[in-house]
């Protein structure tokens, strides 16, 4: 604990140069149907009975490519909402006097107005922390110790004294790049020791779940409630690896329609996690080699023009002015998940419209594959790292919680 500086380079949120629209309205119904592994049962090993006391939450938003929750900090509490970050494990909030801050539409926490707020100490120093996340967006500030709260379903409020979050004084502030107006901070959910999950102190540590889409609001639960079960529900496989506190998937294979793409005889086969599940991440990342071979497969299917995507991300994408053109694409998982995917999860239309494009992104090879967020929505999504399982079941997401 006595090095003045950690720095972390972690997965957030990627954004391409489209901008893509947030009418999240799935014109053609629910395409979902999933092969079950266990029918009715609950695939996590725990159950409910077994789990003592409340369960926390907090409730959820979707602003663009991004999901934020509500939680309070500080003494009285201080509300603010941050992006939600299962690729990262800090919690951070841009922080009074907030010399280098982008501009955000809450008000900013002032720890002065707070007396709970304990800096903490390096070797006498205030300790400084400083994360960039692959996005290049990044927080620097300092460490302290803060009260934390969110509500829990017994009623009273779930508080955590003393949970080290970072106080955020230099966060990027770039008009493209940037965090978005409507976050005021992340929080890391990944298992590192920093993450709020791991400062949970709850019997079963890790079982959060959430439920996205791309309209109203939701709510993402810890403990007891997290267990996602029930008929309809899949189970993946979730692989924990040494010194790396990121929530890994094995992908076996992409369907595109009938069309199976393994991974076996691809660099990307593993048997042992090839690509992890981030809720801070908008698109799905494949390395190159494999990306191009599912790009491939959507080509042979979609006869509409293409159209060169100026963002980095250098996505297929199509002139079309509607979604129906576009094969269906289903994942499938270690496990037993074959998760067949909504086009909504998996197309993206620009924000003028007339342009979609494939919600998958090819990576460099020395860059890790990731399963990200727009590919989840309308799943509950449940993580069970005492179960090594994360359970998906198909939900409307929107209607959930209403
Ligand atoms: C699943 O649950 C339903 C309703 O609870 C029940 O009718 C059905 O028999 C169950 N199926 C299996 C395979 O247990
Ligand atoms: C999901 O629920 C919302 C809110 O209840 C509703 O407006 C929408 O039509 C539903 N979507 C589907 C695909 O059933």
């Amino acid at each position: 604990m006595s090095l003045a500086t950690t720095m972390i380079v972690l997965f957030l949120q990627i954004i391409t140069c489209f901008l893509f629209t947030t009418t999240a309205s799935s014109p053609h119904g629910f395409t979902i149907d999933l092969i079950q592994r266990r029918s009715n049962s609950s695939s996590s090993r725990l159950s409910k009975n077994q789990l003592q006391g409340a369960s926390p939450y907090a409730d959820t938003l979707y602003d663009y490519s991004i999901y934020l929750m509500k939680l309070q900090v500080g003494t009285p509490p201080f509300e603010i909402v941050a992006e939600i970050d299962t690729g990262s494990d800090i919690i951070w909030t841009q922080c009074m006097p907030c010399p280098n801050c982008y501009s955000q539409f809450a008000p900013i926490f002032d720890p002065s107005k707070s007396s709970t707020f304990r800096e903490q100490r390096c070797n006498g120093n205030s300790c400084h922390y400083e994360i960039i996340y692959a996005d290049k967006t990044y927080s620097k500030g300092i460490l302290a110790t803060e009260t934390v709260t969110i509500p829990s379903t017994s009623g009273e409020p779930f508080v955590m004294a003393e949970t080290k979050i970072g106080c955020g004084l230099d966060n990027t502030n770039l008009q493209y790049s940037g965090f978005a107006s409507s976050s005021s901070g992340i929080v890391g959910l990944n298992m590192g020791p920093l993450s709020l999950i791991s400062q949970m102190d709850l019997p079963y540590p890790g079982l959060i779940s959430y439920c996205f889409s791309g309209q109203g609001t939701s709510k993402i639960n810890f403990g007891t409630n997290a267990i996602v079960a029930g008929d309809g529900t899949v189970a993946a496989d979730m692989f924990i690896k040494k010194d790396n506190p990121f929530y890994y998937l094995n992908l076996d294979a992409v369907s595109v329609e009938d069309n199976l793409i393994a991974t076996l005889g691809t660099p990307f086969h593993a048997e042992d996690g090839n690509i992890f599940i981030d809720s801070g991440t908008t698109l799905t990342y494949f390395p190159m080699s494999y990306c191009n071979l599912v790009r491939e497969a959507v080509e042979q299917v979609v006869t509409a023009v293409k159209v060169p995507d100026m963002g980095s991300d250098n996505l297929l994408c199509y002139y079309s002015d509607t979604i129906d053109i576009f094969p269906v694409i289903t994942m499938h998982f270690s496990g037993g998940a074959d998760l067949v995917l909504d086009k909504y999860n998996m197309y993206l239309e620009t924000i003028t419209g007339g342009i979609f494009c494939l919600a998958i992104g090819c990576n460099d090879p020395s860059m890790p594959a990731v399963f990200g967020n727009r590919a989840q929505n309308n799943f509950l999504v449940g993580y069970d790292p005492s179960s090594n399982v994360i359970s998906f079941s198909p939900t409307n997401c929107s209607a959930l919680w209403s």
